[in-house]
């Protein structure tokens, strides 16, 4: 009986899943678990459908392999879905499989990750289906800041079913051969007329680059297997827990004198963010997530001297860094994620403020901005925040400020705090001094050159406390870290309540 298990829906459809560059459910899990981790659980499983000649087919497991196993030792629960057996669609008893392991992770505070390659809703099965969904999507609901969850769209995920990933804390596909979306290609030409391929509407590029869907996408299965293994490596086993400290040889005391020279002296020069990423965290290690998407805002998980941490940053490379709709709402999930783990919080802010114009205002640019600031507001995690040029407006506020509980603000010397940049700063304020002056030019020029040596600068904040310091970029690896230790025991709470009404 086991041997039979063990083959799914037999050698051919082995043999096309291959052809198709995809491996088979327990393929997947070898390359995903440490070696030999595997347990499986309910491997007997079948379904109990009689309709359609269903009773003539019971394939042991019905379609999904789940049990547990460990990554780099630590315990984990899984779900692969099984292709080769009515195409991985979910059946009552799919789902029920994939239910257990969900109860038993947050039974014993794991985390759950989901191999996902399924044509869905089995159809055979009707509205039992439908219901089997539901239980999965009520359990990624709970489980949802209890344990990580992450999932693996390595084939077809359609329909409803792409709401279990969209639930869960990262979503990671595959190049080529993976796809979600909620109505397929055949219902939108149907529907509005368009012509739309499943890669264009769905594929991984789509969602990486254009929908903000999906947060990393790999070049094949073993990429994308080895992308989910390296995400669980800074987050902890559940809420209550911390994330593992990985030992490190990179001197905590590291200065990069490159950084005090990174800052362009002309206001309006971009530089690249992640070149000061890279060279603040241990060994230039920097996972990214959704690199891609909302460019403008840079989110992702390092080590600093060992601890775990989740960087913000603003990329002044991509439209100057401003706070658009899609950044806002990257940052915030980002955030938060790293709130309900554990996981403190490291802010580079070189923000102009939000970005103005009618798409980014009649999108919504009020409601999505909300979302960061309330993230940033609620979290009790450790804040850590480096001022390396600009904070203008209510971006300033918004960006881990001291206002809102940063535990710890730093600024570099070429940091400038202020309502707005200078020049629209002189314009607004100055504006009859500039017009009745014998000389428009040369007055500007003084009056830019006055409020800049009175406002372009951290040390109106830094007279306020409302920076701690203002330090030298090269001191920003050492004192981040002994910022960390500082905060290691770091208690804060928020007001007893129900949840919070979040501006979604
Ligand atoms: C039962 C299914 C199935 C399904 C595929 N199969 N989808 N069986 N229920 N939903 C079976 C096929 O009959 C076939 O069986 C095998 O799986 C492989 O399917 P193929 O079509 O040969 O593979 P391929 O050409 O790669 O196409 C894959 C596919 C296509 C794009 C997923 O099968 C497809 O469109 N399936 C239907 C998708 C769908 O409409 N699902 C319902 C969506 S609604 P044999 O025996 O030949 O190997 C939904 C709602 C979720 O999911 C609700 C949540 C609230």
């Amino acid at each position: 009986m086991r041997e039979q298990s063990l083959v799914g829906g037999g050698a051919d459809r082995i043999d096309r899943q291959h052809e198709r560059g995809k491996l088979t459910a327990r393929e997947r899990l070898d390359l995903l678990l440490d070696p030999g981790s595997f347990v499986e659980l309910d491997a007997f499983v079948v379904h109990r459908a009689e309709e359609f000649g269903l009773d003539e087919q019971r394939i042991l497991g019905d379609g999904v392999v789940t049990g547990h196993g460990t990554v780099d030792g630590r315990l984990v629960f899984v779900y692969s879905q099984d292709f080769t057996v009515f195409g991985g669609s979910l059946s009552e008893a799919h789902a029920e499989k994939i239910c257990k392991v969900m109860d038993l992770a947050m039974r014993t505070g794991a985390p759950i990750i989901g191999l996902n390659d399924s044509g869905g809703a089995r159809i055979q099965e009707g509205v039992v289906s439908l219901g089997g969904y539901a239980e999965i999507f009520l359990r990624n609901t709970l489980a949802s800041g209890v344990v990580p969850q992450l999932s693996v769209i390595m084939g077809p995920c359609a329909g409803g079913a792409v709401y279990s990933p969209a639930i869960t804390d990262v979503t990671i596909m595959v190049d080529g051969t993976s796809y979600m979306f909620v109505t397929g290609p055949d219902v939108v030409r149907a529907v509005t007329h368009e012509e739309v391929d499943r890669e264009r509407l769905g594929g991984a590029a789509t969602h990486t680059q254009v929908s903000g869907v999906a947060h990393l996408a790999a070049p094949d299965e073993a990429a994308a297997l080895d992308l989910a293994r390296r995400v669980l490596a800074f987050l902890p086993q559940n809420n209550l827990g911390t994330p593992p400290r990985r030992p490190t040889a990179d001197p905590a005391e590291r200065r990069d004198a490159r950084l005090d020279a990174i800052v362009p002296d002309e206001p309006t020069r971009a530089y690249d963010m992640k070149t000061v990423i890279a060279s603040i965290v241990d060994d230039g290690e920097f996972l990214e997530l959704q690199p891609d998407w909302a460019a403008n805002i840079i989110t992702g998980f390092a080590h600093l001297g060992g601890w775990s941490v989740g960087i913000v940053a603003q990329q002044p490379m991509v439209l100057a860094g401003a706070l658009d709709i899609d950044a806002s709402d990257k940052a915030a999930r980002f955030v938060r994620f790293c709130d309900a783990f554990n996981v403190p919080l490291v802010t580079l802010v070189d923000v102009p403020g939000f970005l103005p114009g009618v798409a980014q205002e009649h999108g919504g640019i009020i409601r999505h901005g909300a979302k960061l600031l309330y993230a940033y507001c609620e979290a009790t995690v450790p804040k850590l925040t480096v001022i390396t040029r600009k904070a203008y407006g209510g971006a300033y506020d918004v960006m881990s400020s001291k206002h809102i509980r940063g535990d710890v603000n730093l600024a570099w010397p070429t940091a400038e705090i202020a309502v707005m940049g200078v020049e629209g700063a002189v314009n607004i304020i100055f504006r009859d001094r500039i017009a009745h002056a014998d000389d428009a030019a040369a007055e500007r020029a003084r009056l830019v050159r006055e409020y800049q040596e009175r406002f372009a600068h951290p040390y109106v904040a830094a007279a306020r406390g409302y920076v701690d310091d203002v330090i030298e970029p090269s001191e920003t690896r050492p004192r981040l870290i002994r910022s960390l230790e500082m905060l290691a025991g770091k208690r804060d709470r928020n007001p007893a309540r129900k949840h919070g009404n979040i501006p979604l």
